[in-house]
């Protein structure tokens, strides 16, 4: 217990530490706030049908109320008929057996306010526990955010050069490989900066199998399960040169684009270049909203076309997807970021004018994305992992220059955000923190 309660108040230092990069602390611990105070356990004072609307107004120990649609309440009974206890999905048949205008014959407020039990018409029980319900109050329409939305989740901060240079967050290899709460930890900046480092990683080929190893298992592309990115001759892709690397996404022609990128430094040129370059994309197409908003509708409702052709460790590959630079979701909320110049193809399926414009706003946001008060740099030194959201940072890589004395050697792999997220639920639930994503 001690334990634990050790790692939840290491958990809200360290929350409060990354959140010192943005402005908007208050509003953070507000909601971090917000989230503790929902895990305590409320019990029903009252539970009152109410026919003409088909909800079951639920009136809670602390005097607030939550309404339940009749039909929601038989659609999610949890008795061993309508859920399957081991598999915890539920075998109740919808569509065959719910009729849309059910009415409860009777409702009970069972065990001091702990539970309730619904007596339906064909006399069938659906006893529901109080904690279970509140945590799965439908949320009114007055309060519901627009900001917050699926897939632009709770909890990500946006930031700029000041906020993160020098700041990106740092985990030790081995600690995050001997303890869970540094994995929780780890994942969890990734999901709210977009960004972190694990340092001290052994200067060797398949220490990243390690790490994708706690979080799941990785993402195969035709590069390969992981890639090693060094300068090779005749070289498939730029980044296996020893070339400017301009900002990029990496992969934007899968119509799944792989969630997180990994890259273990396991030698760095001694002399200067080589070092990485980092931005939000996220933070820039906010930017660009305030500055140009025809560039921004523009970048957020036509497609580029994105290609890659050649050969690698699968055999021959030719990968084509169209998408948008700017994706927002119902919410007009931004969920993905996609720019990479080297693959952008030069097949434009849209009009010649339209066409004109899009290069407009394609150097416009370009500009914003080189703009050093957006940029932060880091020269990985081998043992670094860097790791960030394929989906949101972008990144490049200066130009360098080998020798035989000095080399650059990274090895690359891919996690996706399903795996990612399951396992911070998994630490989270174990941990006791409230994390609702
Ligand atoms: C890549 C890449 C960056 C680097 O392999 O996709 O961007 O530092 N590499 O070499
Ligand atoms: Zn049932
Ligand atoms: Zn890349």
């Amino acid at each position: 217990m001690l334990c634990r309660l050790k790692h939840i108040c290491k958990f809200r230092f360290v929350t409060q530490r990354l959140l010192r990069v943005n402005t908007a602390t208050a509003r953070a611990k507000l909601t971090f706030a917000t989230a503790s105070s929902q895990s305590g356990a409320l019990r029903v004072q009252s539970a009152h049908k109410a026919n003409a609307t088909r909800m079951l107004n639920v009136t809670w120990s602390n005097d607030t109320v939550n309404r339940y649609p009749f039909v929601y309440l038989r659609d999610n009974c949890q008795c061993s008929e309508c859920f399957h206890e081991t598999s915890l999905q539920r075998s109740f048949d919808t569509v065959g057996q719910l009729n849309s205008h059910i009415q409860p014959e009777r409702v009970d407020v069972l065990q001091n306010g702990d539970q309730i039990s619904i007596t339906w018409p064909d006399k069938h029980v659906s006893v529901f526990n109080s904690n279970w319900l509140h945590s799965r109050r439908l949320p009114e329409e007055k309060d519901m955010s627009k900001e917050r939305s699926t897939l632009r989740r709770e909890g990500v901060k946006f930031w700029n050069a000041e906020q993160l240079q020098g700041k990106i967050p740092r985990y030790d290899f081995q600690e995050v490989i001997e303890d869970d709460f540094k994995l929780f930890e780890w994942l969890q900046s990734l999901h709210s900066v977009g960004i972190a480092l694990v340092t001290n990683t052994p200067r060797q080929p398949g220490e990243l199998n390690k790490l994708c190893s706690r979080v799941g298992y990785s993402k195969t592309t035709h590069y390969g399960h992981q890639f090693e990115v060094h300068a090779k001759f005749d070289a498939n892709n730029l980044a296996y040169t020893s070339h400017f690397l301009p900002l990029h996404v990496d992969l934007p022609f899968y119509d799944y684009v792989p969630g997180v990128q990994l890259l273990h430094c396991i030698e760095q040129v001694k002399s200067e270049g080589g070092g990485n370059q980092f931005v939000d994309g996220f933070h820039v197409a906010e930017e660009l909203k305030e500055k140009d908003l025809e560039a921004f509708k523009l970048l957020s409702s036509v497609r580029f076309q994105f290609v890659d052709l050649g050969k690698d460790v699968f055999g021959e590959f030719h990968k084509k997807f169209g998408r948008l630079m700017i994706e927002l979701d119902e919410n007009e909320q931004i969920v993905r970021f996609s720019y990479n110049n080297h693959v952008r193809d030069s097949v434009m399926l849209v009009s010649p004018e339209k066409a004109v414009q899009l290069y407009e706003a394609y150097l416009t946001i370009g500009t914003m994305l080189r703009n050093p008060a957006n940029q932060i740099e880091h020269k990985m030194v081998p043992g670094d992992v860097i790791t960030f959201n394929n989906s949101r940072v972008l990144h490049g890589r200066s130009s360098f220059t080998i020798t035989g004395e000095s080399q650059r050697f990274l090895q690359g792999i891919y996690l996706d955000w399903d795996g990612v997220y399951s396992r911070i639920r998994v630490l989270a639930k174990r941990f006791n923190i409230p994390f609702r994503i």
